[in-house]
């Protein structure tokens, strides 16, 4: 693909001058700041050649206007004046350009650096692109990884029916209706996954039981909160470090009862609490092998007994305004 060049000049003699020397590109040329930035945007160039004395809006403004359009700001652009002394130099320097040339032109000069500048920009955009793409993929791998780590726990107890997956989206849901921004809704999102990965070391007959446990059953069972903790919380990355806290806290109780540390309020976490709410949610919904599924009606109103005691009653709030929504979101086997 040729390389395309802008050339911003008020004197129509220069743009004619500079596209013979640049007969290998393809030239765009605009004899004013305004057309200028708006043919900037329609062609997207390799580089821009920027006169600095023009009438309305000197080169200098446009400079700036370039570098504060998120589209437009990597764009190499080389100043061209008439203008001598370090001064328009240092100027253009500060506001973001990579070279300046003096008019009137040095053919060979002003080829070179111009081919140099399109090439550096290539490159750099090229590299910007590979390791866009190697990061999607560690963060598809990560993903998956945690997946399938989760996973384990999940068949081992027999949860069939995309628990964690919902568990997973539906807490990335609720955290986004309390307003809690996009990125950290994600790492929730993700950590949540872990939630129950301490049941990896519950034995078999204790998982899957029909019927009620024995109280040293429960006992058993009950450590798997703090299980998961402990396998993830010497990770350096801080989702695992997230997913132990969740693991840890999603069964805590707001006032205090819940297990493995009888933490109250704030004292846990707002993932914690978030994913309180929707592992609970998730489960009433499903049928388990130890229990039928609930009506959407029984577990409203569960919600309803249990808000403020077993659940943070904001985050209770905001599920039981958007309560059916919530259960269709369920259903629909979406993906946040
Ligand atoms: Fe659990
Ligand atoms: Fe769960």
């Amino acid at each position: 693909m040729t390389s395309k060049v802008l050339i911003i000049d008020d004197t129509p003699e220069y743009i004619d001058m500079i596209d013979d020397i640049l007969d290998d590109l393809d030239i765009f040329a605009a004899k004013d700041g305004l057309r200028g930035l708006e043919l900037a945007s329609k062609v997207m160039p390799h580089l821009i050649l920027l006169d600095i004395n023009m009438p309305d809006m000197n080169g200098y403004d446009v400079c700036r206007k370039l570098k504060n359009d998120n589209s437009l700001k990597k764009i190499p652009i080389i100043f061209l004046s008439a203008n001598e002394g370090c001064d328009f130099e240092e100027i253009g320097f500060n506001l973001g350009a990579v070279d300046y040339v003096s008019k009137p032109f040095n053919s060979p000069v002003l080829k070179a650096r111009v081919n140099t500048h399109i090439n550096l920009y290539k490159l750099q955009t090229d590299l910007e692109k590979e390791v866009q793409k190697a990061t999607s993929e560690i963060n598809d791998l990560n993903n998956e990884m945690t997946y399938l780590a989760a996973s384990i726990a999940e068949m081992k107890s027999k949860e069939t029916g995309n628990h964690l997956k919902r568990v997973s989206n539906l807490s990335f849901m609720l955290a986004r209706s309390l307003n809690i921004q996009i990125s950290e809704a994600q790492k929730i999102k993700m950590a949540s996954i872990l939630h129950d990965i301490g049941k990896v070391a519950i034995p078999d007959y204790i998982l899957n039981k029909i019927g009620k446990f024995e109280p040293q059953e429960w006992e058993i069972m009950k450590t798997h909160a703090q299980i998961g903790y402990e396998m993830l919380k010497e990770s350096h990355f801080a989702l695992m470090q997230l997913g132990a806290k969740i693991a840890h806290e999603h069964h805590e109780k707001y006032d205090g009862t819940g297990y493995p540390q009888g933490l109250a309020k704030d004292e846990i976490s707002l993932a914690g609490r978030i994913v309180a709410v929707i592992d609970v949610f998730d489960s009433l919904l499903d049928k388990r092998v130890y229990k039928e599924a609930w009506s959407s009606k029984d577990v409203r109103e569960y919600f309803i007994k249990m808000r403020g005691t077993h659940f943070d009653p904001k985050i209770c709030d905001v599920l039981l305004e958007n309560f059916d929504a919530y259960v269709s979101l369920r259903e629909s086997d979406f993906d946040a």
